[in-house]
């Protein structure tokens, strides 16, 4: 008998009985209400705006490829208004690719090791923890930022470093100063260029601000976005971060979901499929363990043993997620919970693109044993089939670290499933799918904007 016909039965039994199984069974409105606001699932609050001069000058500096060592690739290449805020591919290709989004290949140099991670819904609110490892966060207590330079973080800051520090007041902004000192992402390697070669981070953003006050329109922008600021010699690259970030919240800050007009009061918003989604989501299959609150993350990092691809952070072929960050033998293998306001527009999925399918993911979360020792590299680009880690010690040590919240595995019905995937859909915002108007025809370097 044909698995679908096997499951089609499955679910005609459980629906005749009325089990607890039964996905066909009818939820009331007031059953996903009070599902959804248990969990947290509420609409986010409206996100500070900020000066439109400052969103400008961010709009800029997103799109343009004087960040980069090589100056041939900006934060739009990874990031891209047509591939929603991603690159559509499982692992970013960096500085040493040629083209964009899915027609993007590797000339030279080395993969990325991770998955793009879209822009939405960064700005302000309640975003505690960035990366896939949270390697950039806040303190909810302290409101401390943590980010991977030590002169930037911290209670006490060295006064040499507070010029920076304090135009660095949200995470979203702290991330941006990243993506240019890293060689696989936008400074390049060796001593290719006058980036790739400086000795310490602070000597990168320096030599950025170099080349920026070099063009007048820059300045022009710069002092237009701080008007408080005397000279341009004043500015540092903290500034440049802060004018991104805010251009990121004002881009794609996107929450006209059908979620967020069910929750407005429009019963109709949400099909069937997906409040019968929604009360699963947030009941018999856990999700909400991590996936609650406005966004449906924690913020927190678990591991959930998704399938290895590529290079990896520590080559060849690993990834320790937030243990790398940490030390701590618990964060093994962790990674962020992400958002999924919007996911199923950010795909692949996972934080190696290992899933080609949002149905390949949930069921991951089923049964992570299966999903990862039954894993369908085929999947994946041929280029990265191969790439796929099958050593059984690292998998099994991947497996032991799996978090307690995703328990036993779940047995759910395929039209369970199917429900799962369709509340995903249903937090997909329409206004996320035309964002090409944010796209400038030139940028003040004038290097070309397109990839
Ligand atoms: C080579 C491709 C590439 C480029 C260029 C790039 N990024 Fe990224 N971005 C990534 C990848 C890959 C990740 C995930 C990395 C990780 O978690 O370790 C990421 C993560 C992020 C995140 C974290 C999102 C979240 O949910 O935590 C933000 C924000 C971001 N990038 C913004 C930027 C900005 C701003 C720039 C330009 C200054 C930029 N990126 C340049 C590939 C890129
Ligand atoms: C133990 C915490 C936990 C639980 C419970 C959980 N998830 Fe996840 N989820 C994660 C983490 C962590 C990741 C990312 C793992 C990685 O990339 O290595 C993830 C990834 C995902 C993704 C892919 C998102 C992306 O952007 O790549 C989806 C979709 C998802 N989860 C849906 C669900 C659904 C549906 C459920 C319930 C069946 C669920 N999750 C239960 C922690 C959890």
């Amino acid at each position: 008998m044909s698995k679908t016909i096997l499951a089609t039965i499955v679910v005609a039994l459980a629906a005749a009985c009325g089990g607890a199984g039964a996905s066909q069974q009818h939820v009331t409105d007031d059953d996903v209400r009070q599902a959804l606001s248990a969990a947290g699932i509420v609409p986010p609050l409206a996100t500070t705006v900020d000066a439109p001069a400052l969103v400008e000058l961010g709009r800029m500096l997103f799109f343009d490829k004087i960040l980069s060592g090589n100056r041939n690739i900006s934060c739009a290449t990874c990031h891209h208004p047509s591939a929603t805020t991603g690159d559509a591919l499982p692992l970013s290709i960096g500085p040493g690719g040629v083209g964009l989004a899915e027609d993007r290949v590797l000339a030279e140099g080395t993969l990325n090791p991770r998955n793009a991670l879209p822009l939405f819904n960064l700005g302000e609110g309640s975003a505690h923890a960035l990366f896939w490892d949270g390697r950039v966060s806040r303190e909810p207590g302290t409101a401390i930022l943590n980010v991977p330079d030590p002169n930037l973080t911290g209670a006490s800051i060295d006064p040499a470093w507070r010029p920076y520090t304090e135009q660095l007041l949200t995470p979203l902004a702290a991330q941006a100063m990243f993506p240019v000192t890293l060689a696989a992402e936008m400074r390049g390697a060796g001593t290719e260029n006058e980036l790739a070669s400086a000795p310490d981070n602070r000597a990168v953003w320096e030599r950025l601000m170099l080349r920026l006050g070099a063009y007048p329109d820059y300045v022009q922008l710069f002092l237009a976005a701080y008007p408080a600021v005397a000279a341009f010699d004043d500015l540092n690259f903290a500034h440049a971060a802060r004018a991104i970030a805010a251009f990121e919240r004002a881009a794609y800050t996107q929450l006209d979901t059908p979620l967020d007009r069910y929750l407005a009061g429009e019963p109709d918003a949400l099909s069937d499929s997906a409040k019968r989604g929604a009360v699963l989501f947030c009941g018999p299959a856990n999700c909400t363990a991590c996936h609650r609150g406005e966004h449906l993350t924690d913020w927190d990092t678990h591991a959930i043993a998704a399938p290895q691809l590529g290079p990896g952070t520590e080559p060849p072929l690993e990834d320790r997620g937030r243990f790398r960050v940490t030390s701590l033998p618990e964060d093994l293998y962790a990674f962020r919970t992400p958002p999924l306001r919007n996911v199923a527009l950010t795909g692949p999925w996972t934080h190696a693109g290992a899933y080609a399918t949002l149905e390949g993911v949930v069921r991951h979360h089923l049964d992570p044993v299966a999903g990862l020792l039954e894993y369908d590299a085929t999947q994946l680009p041929a280029s990265l089939q191969t790439s796929v880690d099958v050593d059984p010690a690292r998998n099994a040590a991947r497996l032991a670290a799996v978090s307690p919240l995703l328990g036993a595995p779940l047995v759910l019905t395929d039209a369970q499933v199917t429900d799962l995937v369709a509340f995903l859909h249903a937090l997909t915002s329409p206004s996320s799918l035309a964002l090409l108007a944010d796209i400038p025809d030139t940028v003040p370097s004038g290097l070309p904007v397109a990839d």
